[in-house]
C-alpha cells in the first residue's frame, strides 16, 4: 500500500509557564486504505496530534513527511496547498461558520474543487441532514454539527481524513452511520486517521493505537 505520510520521532511541547509535552518520539506511518484509531485519555496529546497530522502545527523535533516528501520543504502556500487539496479534518469543536446555513458551509470550504451537487445531497440525505441543510449552525442540535462538519471533511474526497472525536454527541444509530462511512472511506483508497476516548470503536480500525507518555503503543 502507498504511503500517504509519515511521522518520525516526534516531539511537541507547549510552554505556559510550565512545559507541557504531549508527543515525545512519536512514530506514525499513514498508508492508503489504513483506518487508524488512536484512543487516550482526555490531555494526552489526540488534539495536539491530529493537528500535526494536518500541518495546522509543527513540530519542535523530528520528522513529518508527506507523500514522501519533508514537510519543511514546503512553503505557507504549499502547506495550504496540501491542506485544501489532500486533507480533509474534522475538529473537535465545530468550527462551522455562523452566517452560512449547512449546505453553505459545506460548499465554501470546497469551493476549489467543483463539488457534486448530487453527491452533496446522497450524502446529506445518509448523514441524516436533507431536511436541515438550509439550516444556520445554531438551529442544529451538537451531534447535527458534527454530522455537518464530517460532511464537509469528506466530501472532497481527500487522500487523508483526520476525524478528532467523530462520534462525540451521537447516539448509537449515528455512532455507527459515521464509523461505517469512515470505513466506506478507506475502501475508496483515502486514509482515516482517528482521535477517541471511546475504546468501544477500537472494532472498526485496521490499526489501533493507544497514545500513552507521548507516543503511540499497539493495542
Ligand atoms: N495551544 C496550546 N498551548 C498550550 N498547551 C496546549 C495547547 N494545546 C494543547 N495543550 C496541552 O497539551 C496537552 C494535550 O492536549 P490535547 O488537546 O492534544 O489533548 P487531547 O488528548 O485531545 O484531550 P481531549 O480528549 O480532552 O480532547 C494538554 O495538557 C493541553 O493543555
Ligand atoms: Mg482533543
Amino acid at each position: 500500500m502507498k504511503e500517504i505520510c509519515r511521522l518520525e520521532n516526534i516531539v511537541k511541547k507547549f510552554n505556559m509557564g510550565e512545559e507541557v509535552t504531549p508527543l515525545y518520539n512519536l512514530n506514525l506511518t499513514v498508508n492508503e486504505g489504513d483506518f487508524i484509531i488512536i484512543e487516550g485519555p482526555s490531555g494526552s496529546g489526540k488534539s495536539t496530534l491530529l493537528y500535526l497530522i494536518g500541518t495546522l502545527l509543527k513540530a519542535d523535533q523530528g520528522k513529518y513527511f508527506f507523500e514522501g516528501k519533508n514537510i519543511d520543504e514546503y512553503n505557507d502556500s504549499g502547506l495550504s496547498n496540501i491542506r485544501a487539496r489532500k486533507i480533509g479534518f474534522l475538529f473537535q469543536e465545530s468550527n462551522l461558520i455562523q452566517a452560512l446555513t449547512l449546505r453553505q458551509n459545506i460548499e465554501f470550504v470546497s469551493k476549489e474543487k467543483k463539488i457534486d451537487s448530487k453527491e452533496l445531497t446522497d450524502l446529506l440525505k445518509k448523514l441524516g441532514l436533507d431536511d436541515r441543510e438550509n439550516f444556520l449552525p445554531f438551529q442544529l442540535s451538537g451531534g447535527q454539527r458534527r454530522r455537518a462538519g464530517l460532511a464537509r471533511s469528506i466530501i472532497c474526497k481527500p487522500k487523508l481524513i483526520l476525524a478528532d472525536e467523530p462520534t462525540n454527541d451521537l447516539d448509537q444509530k449515528w455512532s455507527d452511520v459515521v464509523m461505517n462511512l469512515l470505513v466506506e472511506k478507506t475502501k475508496e483508497n483515502s486514509a482515516v486517521v482517528m482521535v477517541t476516548h471511546n475504546k468501544d470503536l477500537i472494532k472498526f480500525a485496521s490499526k489501533s493505537y493507544l497514545l500513552k507518555d507521548g507516543s503511540l503503543k499497539n493495542i
